[in-house]
Order: structure tokens, then sequence, then C-alpha cells
């Protein structure tokens, strides 16, 4: 399938997984799974914003990591772009996410050793069709300038603060001007007023870039943000409405 404007950037049908039961380890048998994902329905458009709520353990990032291409479900097909993702081999798989997606982490997962120019260089450095060393240069400044980070290009994660290192992620993810941007939690780890500063970098460049947003969160002024909330709960959806606030 071709790429088309009216077709759904991601669509997710029966998508399920099941983990072995860790008590039962010695005998493991089909019997003895666990469903931590049941059999998950998902159309997300173009531009879309959805935010993915529900109590820990209720299987958000696990859906996350299984839409991202980063975990394989039990069950279910995954459709990026009109592509079955799940059809693919590895490298095959790898260079579509390296092309159409970025993730921002809870926990940032910065490189240590590279400085926040080169964390957000990188995307572009591991695309085939990259373009030349000075170009990824060029971008990568940009958009750690448009993070409000211009001064911090040579510093090291260890160097910066929290809410600095998300902006460096924030950066990073979005430099390769993905289609779909997955966020997991992306403020758990930072004070209100941080968080609310990240959050506002990623809607805004949401915005100029066109990209798609699915978001794990349990702060719902986050949730409200976006144009649908969905919530889950025991690895299902429960409701799909807007979040009351309260
Ligand atoms: N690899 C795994 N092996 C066993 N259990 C897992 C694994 N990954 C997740 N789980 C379990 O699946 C459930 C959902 O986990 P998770 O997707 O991390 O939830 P959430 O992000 O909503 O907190 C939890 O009960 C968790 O313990
Ligand atoms: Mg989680």
């Amino acid at each position: 399938m071709s790429e088309s404007v009216n077709q759904p950037i991601l669509l997710v049908e029966g998508l399920g997984k099941n983990v072995a039961n860790h008590a039962n380890r010695e005998h493991v048998s089909a019997d003895d799974e666990l469903v931590i994902l049941h059999d998950i329905d998902l159309c997300i458009q173009r531009g879309d914003s959805v935010a993915i709520v529900g109590p820990s353990g209720s299987g958000k990032s696990t859906l996350l990591g299984l839409m991202a291409g980063l975990d394989v479900p039990t069950r279910g097909t995954i459709f990026l772009d009109g592509k079955n993702i799940l059809q693919l081999n590895e490298d095959e798989r790898a260079a579509l996410r390296g092309e159409k997606i970025g993730f921002v982490f809870q926990s940032f997962q910065l490189l240590p050793s590279f400085t926040a120019l080169e964390n957000v260089m990188l995307p572009l450095e591991l695309q085939d069709n990259g373009g030349t060393y000075a170009q990824a240069r060029e971008q990568a400044g940009q958009l750690l300038a448009r993070v409000g980070l211009s001064e911090r290009e040579h510093h090291y994660p260890s160097q910066l603060s929290g809410g600095e290192q998300q902006r460096v992620a924030i950066a990073r993810a979005f430099v390769s001007k993905p289609s779909l941007l997955f966020a997991d939690e992306p403020t758990g780890n930072l004070d209100t007023h941080t968080g609310q500063q990240v959050i506002d970098f990623m809607f805004e460049l949401n915005r100029e870039q066109d990209t798609t947003l699915v978001l794990v969160t349990h702060d719902h002024v986050l949730a409200n943000r976006c144009a649908r909330v969905l919530e889950l709960q025991d690895g299902q959806f429960c409701r799909a409405a807007k979040v009351e606030q309260g």
C-alpha cells in the first residue's frame, strides 16, 4: 500500500500480548500465560493527538512499545502508514522506525558519553538517507535552539537538569521529522512547572511539523490537551472521553 493522506497513520487491530506467568516458571505451558494486553483496536489519523491514561500496570507501556515496533505482539496487526510492520524483518522494522517514529521516555534515555548535540544528531546519522554531517549538525543545532538549549550543545547529559535532558530527548525525537511521536510518561520525572515547559515544546513541535502524538501520562492536565483520551484498565480500553479534572 502506498502512502496516502486519507489513510490512518496508525491502524491497530486485535492487538494482544501474553507473557509467561513467572510464578510458575518451571513448567510454563500455553495456559500458564498472563494476558497483559487484550485485543486492542485503535485507529489514529494524521495530525491527531491521543493520550493513553490508566492505572499503573494496566498495559500502557506495553501498548506503546508494540505500536512503536519496539516489541512484538502475541496476536493482532499493526499498520503504520499502510504498512503491516509485523511482516517486516527486524532490519526493515528498524529502518521504518527510524524514518517514521520518534520516542520520548520517562527516563530520558540519552547516551551519557554523547553531548546534547551528538545525542540529537544520532537519529540522522543512523538513517541511510540522513544527509551529510554538516546537514545533521545544522538540523540538530536548530532543534536544540527550538527547545532553548543552544548554550548547552556541548554539555553531557550528566551536566544537565532533568528538564533540560528531557528537552534534548524531545529535540532528538523530532529531529528526523517523524510522522508519529510516542511519549511514555514524558513528564513523570519532572516537577510540575518543568513538565509543563517540556509539554509546551512537544505540542509546539507537534503543530509545526504536523506530527501525530500518542502519549501515556498520569497527568490529567496533559491528557486533556490531547484531542482524544483513551483509558486502559487491565489491558483493555474502558472508555474514550476527556478525563474529568478535579
Ligand atoms: N516482559 C514482561 N514480563 C512479564 N510481565 C510483564 C512484562 N512487561 C509487562 N509486564 C506486566 O504487564 C502489566 C502491564 O505492564 P505495563 O505495560 O508496564 O503497564 P503500565 O505502563 O500501564 O504501568 C504489568 O502487570 C506488568 O507487570
Ligand atoms: Mg508504564
